[in-house]
């Protein structure tokens, strides 16, 4: 970054903080539990002050979609409570706030890919709950971004990519489902556009383009289809693999329902940011090498 500026990130052991630790390098101080609690507003007043940052980027969330269903009190606590008093604390010093939030914001029922001014309507606790803390930080920092991504995967911590390895182990064939379509987008090159918009946000003194964003890996795929290159990269490499049986979500029931399509488009943020996000295949090859370095 030209001016080395301090970003301050909320949440430190995710797929997200770690990510934007990595690429950030000194810039970058992440804090989580026990610091920094996002539900408790004391110890986010106490980091501001500390460290003063010239950016906060709110990388922590309640993210288990299906537990969010019966938990309903802690998913909003940590989704909408907690990013409503991290703006309100950011707007009281002008520190501008990066949100982060999610396409399962959407129903699902759009033919094409969702546009930032397209209406939300949640399917279930998770969605509702992130929709809520976008309001909530629209309403209480002028000086928000909010960024909407999906399917996030990385080296680290929970998610699809390391669910299919594992489950390949044992198995040789693995039933997934192929009608939701979205984005998986690998956590770096997240963490790489975010510190992108950053370094523009504080670059530019008279910025005004402030509002959502979606940045999400190009292209389109479902689970199956994400699965299979998941297999035919760690195949190529000797990694495990299995072969995919594609099945209807009726199949496969989750407490949580999911939009049969959350594609996000982007345009906006290559037009306000000059940001391009990877084809959503070249991060899902490069998180499965990275996996298989690891083991
Ligand atoms: N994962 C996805 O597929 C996906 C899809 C769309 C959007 N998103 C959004 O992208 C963002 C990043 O997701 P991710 O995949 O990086 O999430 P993640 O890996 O589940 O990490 C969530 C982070 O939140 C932290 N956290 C939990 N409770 C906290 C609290 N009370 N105070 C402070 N930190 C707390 C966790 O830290 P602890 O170790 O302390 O628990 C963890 O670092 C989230 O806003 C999420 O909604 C994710």
């Amino acid at each position: 970054m030209t001016q080395q500026p301090s970003l301050l990130v909320i949440g430190r052991t995710g797929q997200l903080a770690r990510a934007l630790m990595q690429a950030g390098g000194d810039h970058v101080t992440a804090l989580g539990r026990p610091e920094v609690d996002l539900t408790n507003t004391d110890s986010i007043k106490a980091a501001l002050a500390q460290y003063r940052p010239a950016l906060v980027i709110n990388a922590a969330a309640y993210t288990a979609v299906d537990a969010a269903e019966r938990d309903e009190a802690a998913a909003q606590a940590l989704n909408t409570t907690g990013p409503a008093n991290l703006a309100a604390l950011c707007a009281k010093r002008d520190v501008p706030l990066i949100h982060i939030s999610t396409d399962y914001v959407f129903d699902g029922a759009r033919d094409q890919s969702y546009r930032e001014e397209d209406v939300p309507s949640p399917l279930g606790v998770y969605g509702r709950t992130k929709r809520a803390g976008e309001e909530a930080v629209c309403q209480h920092n002028p000086r928000h971004i909010i960024v909407r991504t999906a399917w996030v995967h990385s080296p680290i911590g929970k998610n699809f990519v390391k669910t299919m390895l594992h489950l390949a182990r044992d198995r040789d064939d693995i039933r997934v489902v192929d009608d939701q379509y979205g984005n998986p987008t690998y956590a770096p090159h997240l963490a790489a556009a975010l510190l992108q918009m950053a370094t523009h946000i504080l670059g530019d003194e008279d910025f005004t383009g402030w509002g959502i964003y979606h940045l999400a890996g190009t292209g389109r795929t479902n689970w199956a289809d994400f699965a299979k290159e998941v297999f035919a990269t760690s195949a190529a490499l000797g990694g495990p693999h299995a072969s995919v049986t594609p099945i209807p979500s009726a199949e496969y029931p989750t407490p949580a329902p999911r939009p049969a399509n959350s594609c996000l488009q982007c345009d906006k943020a290559y037009k306000a940011f000059g940001i391009t996000m990877a084809n959503w295949r070249e991060g899902a090859k490069t998180c499965v090498q990275a996996l298989l370095a690891q083991a």
